[in-house]
């Protein structure tokens, strides 16, 4: 009995050391087929719908819907919307998300006409006189920082309310 109990210590106390051997080995080999080192994902020539998987489906889920819980908006149906109200062009590429994605100017206003798509994700709300993005106003756009995020967004909210745009967002308020 008192062996048993003896090696049930022993197991308990040698447990994180077993644990710790999990942690990466730095002189573990790559995997045959895998020894080159990762393409940034700038220069990896993804399909848009893949650099939305990759850089914003994390949040904004697969699909767009987003999740009022993580106070991420819903994008489907939505978010043409905001190209109906003075300075809702630049918010689209100044959000975060975008800006400070790790996907090049191009690839953003690619992935921009793409949110826009008739059979995408903004569908209806996209208004009838749209303009695509090129990678151009991309550039001069995304380098000016917006300060105030909520204030700014709540004032083009506020626009598309005046323009009796029903605001299906998903965000309770
Ligand atoms: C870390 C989570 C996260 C990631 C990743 C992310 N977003 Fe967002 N996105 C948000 C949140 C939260 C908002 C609401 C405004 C804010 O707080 O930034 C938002 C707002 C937006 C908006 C404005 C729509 C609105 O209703 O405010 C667009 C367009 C957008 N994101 C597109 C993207 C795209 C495209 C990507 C990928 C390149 C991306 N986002 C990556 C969380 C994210």
């Amino acid at each position: 009995m008192r062996k048993l109990l003896f090696l049930g210590l022993v197991c308990a106390l040698s447990a994180p050391l077993a644990f710790a051997r999990a942690i990466p080995d730095p002189h573990q080999k790559h995997a045959p087929g895998n020894e080159s080192p990762q393409t940034p994902i700038a220069q990896a020539g993804y399909s848009v719908g893949v650099n939305y998987q990759l850089q914003c489906a994390g949040c904004h889920l697969s699909d767009g819907t987003g999740s009022a819980a993580n106070d991420t908006p819903r994008m489907k149906g939505f978010v043409g919307n905001f190209l109906k109200v003075p300075g809702g062009r630049e918010f689209l590429v100044r959000v975060p998300g975008m800006s400070q994605s790790a996907l090049n100017n191009a690839q953003l206003a690619d992935l921009l006409n793409w949110l826009m798509r008739k059979d995408g994700m903004a569908g209806d709300s996209v208004p009838a006189d749209y303009q695509p993005y090129t990678a151009e106003e991309v550039t001069t756009l995304r380098a000016k920082t917006m300060l105030n995020l909520p204030g700014t967004r709540g004032e083009l909210i506020k626009a598309m309310r005046a323009q009796g745009i029903a605001i299906e967002d998903g965000m309770n308020y």
